[in-house]
């Protein structure tokens, strides 16, 4: 992308899946998800399900999951700011084929906002993608480019292969990592792990307004203090300008 820089790793591990679908992984404007449905991404490496984290019996969560390796943590959650309360909760595409979750008195507690859509005569369709990606695009356009919204735009506190972090200088968009709060309250905490874009571009962690912990910069070929991000048999990091 042009005007800016990206930070991404691309994974080389692999997963193997067993076999077990429980809805389809496209959602049209007729359908919904109810709160005791998952969808399954096409190779079965993630699902999109409802969730209680451990201990909270009150709080409730529509998030990205792993299917089938590990439960013990969502990588991506639509409405960490305005949990569930009760066992209700519908994702749907609305009218203005923006995603929305709908808690049980109708009300929209989560959304994906985008006002791309434009194309009317096109009809649009959400997708959860093979790499933990949830997609809304035309169902006629399959390009990356053209994708209206996606779930990796908003990265929370998982970095999965393919995600990017860093910022776009002319616009000043910026995806950072952010840690929750607890394993029970998954609002966002004070910790930010971004990309500092002044001088050299650093990979680094904030408390609050505060450095924590540092990267050092990207030097060209790699993060030059930082060896162990550099030759990994499981991940290697690209640097986008
Ligand atoms: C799923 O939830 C819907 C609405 O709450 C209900 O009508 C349906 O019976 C439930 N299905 C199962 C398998 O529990
Ligand atoms: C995770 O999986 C284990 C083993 O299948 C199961 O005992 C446990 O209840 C699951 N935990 C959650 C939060 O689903
Ligand atoms: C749904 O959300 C609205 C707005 O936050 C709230 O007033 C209402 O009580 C919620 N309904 C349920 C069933 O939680
Ligand atoms: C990312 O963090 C930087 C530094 O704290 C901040 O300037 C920027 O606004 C953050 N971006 C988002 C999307 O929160
Ligand atoms: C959850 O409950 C278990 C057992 O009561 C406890 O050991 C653990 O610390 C709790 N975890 C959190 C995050 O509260």
């Amino acid at each position: 992308m042009e005007g800016a820089f990206f930070l991404a790793f691309l994974c080389t591990l692999q997963i193997f899946l067993s076999k077990c679908s429980v809805l389809t992984n496209t959602l049209s404007q007729s359908q919904l998800i109810l709160n005791n449905q998952t969808v399954v991404s096409t190779g079965e490496s993630f699902k999109l399900s409802f969730f209680s984290p451990s201990n909270s019996s009150r709080n409730r969560y529509l998030g990205i999951w792993f299917n089938k390796i590990s439960n013990r943590t969502a990588v991506w959650v639509t409405n960490r700011n305005h949990p569930l309360t009760d066992s209700s909760g519908i994702l749907k595409l609305n009218e203005n084929w923006n995603l929305v979750l709908l808690n049980g008195t109708n009300s929209v507690i989560w959304s994906s906002s985008s006002s791309k859509h434009t194309k009317a005569d096109d009809s649009v369709i959400a997708q959860l993608l093979d790499s933990d990606n949830l997609v809304l695009r035309y169902e006629s356009n399959n390009d990356p480019e053209n994708y209206i919204w996606q779930s990796f735009n908003y990265p929370l506190h998982s970095f999965l292969p393919g995600m990017k972090l860093g910022c776009n200088l002319e616009t000043r968009f910026s995806r950072n990592l952010t840690s929750w709060k607890n394993d029970n309250d998954l609002s966002p905490r004070d910790f930010t792990g971004w990309i500092d874009p002044h001088g050299f571009p650093q990979l680094v962690v904030n408390q609050g307004s505060i450095r924590v912990d540092r990267a050092s910069p990207w030097n060209g070929v790699r993060f030059s203090g930082s060896p162990e991000l550099n030759s990994h048999s499981v991940f290697k990091p690209f640097f986008h300008f």
